[in-house]
């Protein structure tokens, strides 16, 4: 594969976040978030991991930018924590988080990297889950308020902004299904919070426009080709269920369409609890681009036991397919396909792979980590970008998810996407067969 094959002005880059990578959760003068107390209540993070150290990205950022160089990415994407910017959650901004996130831009720009800032990455403040998160109306107004602050005191430098990550992810983890923070399970606390991320898109679109000169503004949405397990009327059904909750239900209102009300049996039974769809036209906004995050493809059939959905998946192994070490499908032609039809929706102007990647199970061996699998992967879909760019598709960036192995969430440290290893106790970084992949790659 030749990188010439993209494009000269491709964004090749590198992804992470503030809640998986910062650490530093005490210091300066940031306050807690959502994470930072989710992950102390037992049981919810694989063996016990925090938020910190992670890996202290707080401290280490310049190194870590300069293996982002050694490696050619000429792009590189992060995340502001709000609990360090604006420890109150609104209100003046801590001189500290002003600071810190100055320094890492410029650093950026020194090395001739092109920041892309991702304003929300799931890390709440705390003090405003206490008045409701997500689910209160208040947060399109504190995260207007936000999204303000971080324009005027980075968009002179900073001119690619991402407003949320994944919305699908933290409404329903989070708010539904409580493996994520805060660990709320309740479907009328879920809609709520679809209703107000939907409305922080375009608002966030928004206030980047009035306040940072020559943005070019986006936002991202998780994306996975989701496939019946049969032919079956029923399983074609659950898949058209799954599909609206994990594909159509934050980019259709985006787009203009309002929310999904095609599937009449679903939206009935929301319907029956009062938890009708509310569109307003403040969640339409034209971005300049969309991010897509594929990870996986899933296949799913008609299960009555699972409420209100009645669908489950059929997972990779009891289908011998390949699968990564989280148990995730590894299919580069769905990735394909759920790209395209993103894209057939029409009115995008661009897209960016704004995270694709995987976790294996690594082996460090005498200094070195023969991670083939990873490679294979990356190699995969960088085919298939190529494929539907030659397919009038226009794709302008693709991000690796992700730089350092970091805190995966509700996986804690056990899970490893990084394309450079971590070992979290000395914070020592190895670069991965996969980063040596990508730094020959990138250096054409
Ligand atoms: C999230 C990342 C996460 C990755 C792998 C994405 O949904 O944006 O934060 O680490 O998936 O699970």
């Amino acid at each position: 594969m030749m990188k010439a094959a993209f494009g000269n002005r491709f964004h090749f880059g590198v992804a992470i976040s503030a809640a998986q990578n910062e650490g530093a959760i005490l210091d300066d003068g940031r306050s807690a978030s959502i994470w930072d107390n989710f992950v102390r209540r037992g049981g919810v993070i694989r063996k016990g991991g925090k938020t910190s150290p992670a890996c202290d990205f707080y401290h280490r950022y310049k190194d870590d930018l300069l293996l982002v160089k050694a490696l050619g990415f000429n792009s590189f994407r992060f995340s502001i924590s709000w609990s360090r910017l604006l420890p109150d959650g609104t209100g003046k901004p801590n001189p500290a988080g002003l600071q810190f996130y100055n320094d890492l831009i410029d650093e950026c720009l020194q090395l001739g990297i092109t920041p892309f800032v991702t304003l929300y990455h799931w890390d709440l403040p705390a003090n405003l889950q206490r008045e409701g998160g997500w689910e209160s109306p208040l947060i399109n107004r504190w995260f207007r308020h936000f999204t303000k602050i971080c324009a005027r005191a980075f968009g002179d430098r900073v001119k690619h902004w991402i407003v949320l990550n994944e919305p699908a992810g933290f409404t329903s983890l989070g708010y539904m299904l409580g493996k994520h923070a805060p660990g709320k399970r309740s479907l009328e606390g879920f809609l709520k919070a679809v209703h107000h991320a939907a409305i922080a898109q375009g608002d966030g679109g928004r206030t980047l426009r009035q306040h940072v000169d020559k943005a070019v503004i986006g936002t991202t949405f998780s994306c996975s080709e989701i496939r019946p397990h049969t032919d079956k009327t029923e399983d074609i059904a659950a898949a058209a269920r799954i599909d609206l909750f994990m594909n159509r239900l934050f980019i259709e209102p985006l787009l203009g369409k309002g929310f999904p009300e095609d599937d009449r049996g679903l939206v009935q039974k929301l319907n029956k609890q009062n938890l009708s769809w509310k569109y307003t036209d403040r969640m339409q906004f034209d971005m300049d681009f969309i991010g897509l995050q594929n990870y996986f493809p899933l296949t799913v059939k008609h299960n009555a036991f699972i409420p209100l959905i009645n669908a489950s998946e059929v997972k990779p192994a009891a289908r011998k397919v390949p699968q990564t070490a989280m148990g995730w499908e590894i299919n580069p032609s769905a990735f394909h396909r759920i790209i395209k039809r993103f894209w057939k929706y029409g009115g995008i102007k661009e897209i960016m792979i704004t995270e694709n990647g995987a976790c294996f199970k690594d082996q460090l061996s005498q200094g070195r980590i023969a991670d083939n699998e990873r490679i294979r992967y990356f190699e995969d879909h960088l085919q298939e970008v190529l494929k539907l760019k030659k397919e009038g598709v226009r794709i302008s960036g693709y991000f690796a998810w992700t730089l350092t192995d970091n805190f995966e969430w509700a996986e804690g440290y056990e899970a490893r996407f990084g394309i450079v290893h971590v070992d979290f106790k000395t914070q020592l970084r190895t670069v991965k067969d996969s980063g040596y992949w990508w730094r020959d790659l990138l250096a054409g």
